[in-house]
């Protein structure tokens, strides 16, 4: 792929009012999401509902690509065609997630560093045959005391230097996506110095291996205040705070930015979303989303599982689709919400 294909790829998966579906859990991630429902996670029931993700009709209006799972990537919708086809078909671009998951950080309790690299060159070669036009890797930063380290920062960041490098040279786009987790106690402003100096350290980095900015997405969680702080920081502050970190650390040529939910409700994943676009019309590069769990809970607890409820569960998800769409033009009101 050439350096304007990348380019290309980049630019539509942050096209005006699109965003990306991420539906690459894991094993154990989809277990703990079927668990939910009461359904057993078997290779059937993962075709099923990720069947019912990618072939919902009216989705490609409000989405520009699909990530995917190892599993996923090789299944295929009940009439037979391969899920990558069946997103290409509707405009959708594939997706794939390549790291293998955060494991433990040596000398380092509480602190992850993401895994992958060994043979990555060779999987992302299959992964654009099978369809991929863009690739996912999270790096997870936890904060708690006396947490995260600058040798978390750096060693996350090292991976996803060395990762975006394979994409690019594969013809694929790198979601660059460092994680700090929302799940502690802390206020929205010890959020936004972690986030600060992890995506300054990130871009640092990318910068210094050589990654070509252009052809790279960053996913990155918002600041917010941790889901356990007393203080919760309102929409219009989180939206505040998460432009100027990101105006303080990521450069104007970079294509776009899309955030993860996290484990935000979906409402209100989509009212910070909206705020940003809504107050900030004009920064260098577009904002929009690539949630997993924001867009599908209610879609997933509609389904429960129960093929006569895909048609309700496909419009709960096209509903949350065309809401964060909105949002990516600071259009959506909460009455919205009412209507549905
Ligand atoms: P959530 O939106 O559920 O956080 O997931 C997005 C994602 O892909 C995390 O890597």
């Amino acid at each position: 792929m050439s350096a304007e294909e990348l380019q290309k790829t980049a630019q539509a998966m942050v096209a005006r009012g699109k965003g990306i579906l991420a539906i690459d859990e894991s094993f154990p991630t989809i277990k703990k999401r079927f668990d939910s429902i009461d359904i057993e996670s078997t290779e059937e029931a993962r075709r099923n509902y990720r069947d019912l993700l990618i072939t919902n009709p009216g989705g490609a209006d409000y989405i520009s690509g699909m990530i995917l799972f190892d599993e996923t990537i090789r299944q295929s919708t009940s009439d037979g065609t391969p899920f990558p086809e069946a997103l290409i078909k509707q405009g959708i671009m594939p997706g794939i997630k390549v790291d293998t998951g955060a494991k433990d950080l040596a000398g380092h309790p509480g602190e992850k560093v993401t895994e992958g690299l060994d043979g990555l060159r060779d999987r992302l070669k299959e992964y654009k045959q099978l369809g991929a036009r863009f690739a996912k890797w999270r790096a997870v930063i936890t904060i708690g005391e006396g947490i995260p380290s600058m040798a978390c920062i750096q060693a996350n960041a090292h991976a996803l230097a060395r990762y975006a490098g394979l994409c690019q040279e594969a013809g694929i786009v790198p979601m660059v996506e460092p994680e700090v987790l929302m799940d502690a106690d802390n206020t929205i402003d010890v959020c936004f110095d972690v986030t600060r100096q992890t995506l300054k350290t990130v871009f640092d980095t990318l910068f210094s291996m050589d990654v070509t900015i252009e052809h790279t997405i960053l996913k990155t969680n918002m600041v917010i205040s941790g889901k356990k702080c007393k203080v919760q920081a309102g929409v219009q502050e989180v939206a505040n705070k998460t432009v100027r970190c990101l105006l303080e650390t990521i450069p104007a040529a970079l294509p776009g930015i899309v955030f993860l939910s996290g484990g935000q409700s979906a409402e209100l994943a989509t009212a910070h979303l909206n705020a940003m676009n809504k107050s900030y019309p004009d920064l260098p590069w577009p904002l929009s989303f690539s949630y997993g769990r924001a867009l599908q809970e209610p879609c997933l607890k509609t389904w429960a599982g129960k093929a006569e409820n895909v048609p309700a569960a496909q419009a709960a998800l096209l509903h949350r689709e065309k809401c964060n769409s909105l949002a990516c033009l600071g259009e959506y009101t909460e009455a919205m919400e009412q209507a549905a």
